[in-house]
């Protein structure tokens, strides 16, 4: 995982300009988090919180919010954890792998991220949110990649010119691909000035049915399932269900202690 705080911190120079903002995206998250986290104010934990935009949302409407991130991302989370209430948001930075947090949290999120490393690694963490940070009766809300649609996105490559106005300033290259065997998709960039030096995040998928075997003793278990404005129960079967095979790059775990 060496390439991981290398990686955030290379594209979040290149795109953090135009993507540090807050957006629907951030309010839909913290809708989520009162759907499954209920109405109270909570203490929340989120990892890899990158530029902290979704943080500042969770912040803003009343929880006290933790924010991990190990890239310099964690720079730009630092300047809307000023803007923020005072005590509403911290920001560590640091590897959520290592880090000691000094208390436990009623809600513990990781938006857009899980996948990293091997599925040991992802393991060590759910054993992590689920012994050392989840309360009893607390909730993990995980964003989990879905293999259907990076499958469908294997060979796939974009050219993206710059647009400054928006604070895009490179001109970048993308290539995904995805193996199979290992149910990893590849994701490599590389400046158009700078062609030699490529960097690459390498994701693992899970549908939900292994999501469930790789949470086995854990201490956590699949409780629902979130995509598309649907949320079920992860062991009822949904043939043909579109919104899995073929327009979620990722869904929504919901997590519980076993
Ligand atoms: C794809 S980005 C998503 C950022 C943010 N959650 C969002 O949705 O915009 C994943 C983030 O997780 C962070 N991350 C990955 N592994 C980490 C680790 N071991 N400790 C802390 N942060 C980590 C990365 O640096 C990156 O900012």
């Amino acid at each position: 995982m060496d390439w991981v705080r290398s990686f955030y911190s290379q594209t979040g120079a290149w795109w953090g300009a135009a993507e540090a903002k807050i957006t629907e995206r951030d309010h839909r998250r913290a809708t989520l988090l009162r759907e499954h986290g209920g109405a109270r104010s909570m203490r929340v934990l989120e990892l890899g919180c990158g530029y902290g935009t979704t943080a500042a949302v969770m912040a803003a409407a009343g929880h006290t919010v933790t924010a991990v991130e190990i890239s310099d991302r964690a720079d730009r989370a630092n300047d809307l954890a000023r803007d923020a209430e005072p005590g509403r948001l911290s920001v560590v930075q640091d590897d959520f792998y290592a880090v000691r947090l000094p208390h436990h949290f009623d809600a513990v999120c990781y938006w857009n991220g899980f996948g990293v490393g091997t599925d040991a690694d992802q393991r060590r963490l759910l054993a992590r949110i689920a012994r050392d940070w989840l309360t009893p009766g607390g909730v993990a809300l995980v964003d989990v990649y879905n293999p259907f649609v990076w499958a469908g996105w294997d060979g796939n490559e974009a050219h993206k010119l710059p647009r400054p106005e928006v604070g895009y300033r490179h001109e970048l290259y993308q290539r995904l691909t995805f193996d199979p065997v290992t149910c990893t998709a590849t994701d490599t960039w590389w400046d158009a000035a700078d062609p030699q030096h490529k960097i690459s995040q390498t994701l693992r998928c899970y549908t939900p049915a292994d999501l469930s075997l790789l949470l086995g003793g854990t201490g956590l278990r699949l409780a629902a399932v979130t995509v598309g404005g649907h949320t079920f129960d992860a062991a009822t079967a949904r043939p043909s269900f579109r919104e899995l095979l073929s327009e979620r790059h990722e869904y929504v775990a919901v997590l519980r202690h076993e």
